[in-house]
């Protein structure tokens, strides 16, 4: 049985995550901003430096898996959510990293989200400011756009590009870690309540569509992070980004993947 830390456990798909781990006999190590083995708040280097440091030290130094899935959505204020989706994400991969080596076999799972393809004209400078790691600069950008939902897509894109840019090199796969990300679609949680309840945005993901029929429950997403996690074949997967939302992306850009390239031969 393995040691597993989890942000955004108190509610949602992180909670239905540590549900299953902890049915499954793992010892979790919840994060959240209460009521979880560490409590600390995200959007802040402090909060981000004291789970780095109280994870490091419930694990004994040595973790098996971590789920990031700690994240707010619009109507939330736009700077704050690129704070805490993509530098508090960031932030405790990078900061845990060596934690997850010690364990030789580490895998981990980001939440992302199915917004980075379905979003149409996100502002390439939020998403440059998480890539480039400047905080001040994407919170910036966010709050004069102002756009919740561009801001909610811009970071979980920034998640995309961590995932895929990390995972293969030296540092990730050449340690023996496996970082990959999942991108749900639609899915019941107080988030998703929070955004059906705004004028902002609860138009829009009311009229979203969804090939199989509902949202998906919380469950049905842990499932396959469970899977990515522990599942026959985890070890082979890394850099992937795993949509999983009714077939809403496919239904969307069904031409988009494979995205053709060129190289000079
Ligand atoms: P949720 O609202 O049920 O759970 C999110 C958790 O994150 C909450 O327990 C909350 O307290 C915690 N959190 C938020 N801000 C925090 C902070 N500053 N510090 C520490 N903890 C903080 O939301 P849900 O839907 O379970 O979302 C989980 C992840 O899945 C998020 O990253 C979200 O962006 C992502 N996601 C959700 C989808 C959905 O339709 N619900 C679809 C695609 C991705």
């Amino acid at each position: 049985m393995g040691v597993y830390a989890i942000t955004g456990s108190a509610s949602g798909i992180g909670a239905a995550t540590r549900a299953r781990l902890t049915a499954a006999g793992h010892d979790v190590i919840g994060v959240d901003r209460a009521d979880q083995e560490v409590n600390a708040d995200l959007a802040t280097s402090d909060g981000r430096a004291a789970v780095v440091a109280a994870v490091t030290k419930r694990c004994n130094g040595q973790l098996d898996g971590l789920v990031t899935a700690a994240g707010v959505g619009p109507p939330f204020d736009p700077a704050e959510m690129v704070s805490i989706n993509y530098f508090g994400t960031e932030a405790i991969l990078t900061g845990l990293r060596s934690v997850l080596a010690a364990a030789n076999g580490a895998q981990v799972v980001a939440l992302c989200s199915n917004s980075v393809t379905i979003t149409p004209n996100v502002p390439t400078d939020i998403v440059d400011g998480c890539v480039n790691g400047d905080e001040a600069a994407a919170r910036h950008a966010a709050q004069v756009n102002g756009i919740g939902a561009y801001a909610y897509a811009a970071s979980k894109i920034g998640i995309a590009r961590y995932v895929r840019t990390h995972a293969p090199g030296e540092d990730w796969a050449g340690s023996n870690i496996r970082l990959n990300a999942i991108a749900p679609g639609a899915t019941m949680t107080p988030l998703t309540q929070s955004g059906l309840d705004s004028d902002e945005v609860g138009e829009a993901m009311r009229s979203l569509p969804i090939p199989t029929g509902e949202f998906a429950q919380p469950d049905q997403i842990a499932g396959w992070i469970e899977h990515m996690l522990t599942g026959v074949g985890a070890s082979f997967m890394c850099g992937s980004i795993v949509f999983v939302d009714g077939g809403s992306d496919a239904l969307i850009r069904p031409d988009a993947i494979p995205p053709l390239f060129e190289l000079d031969l």
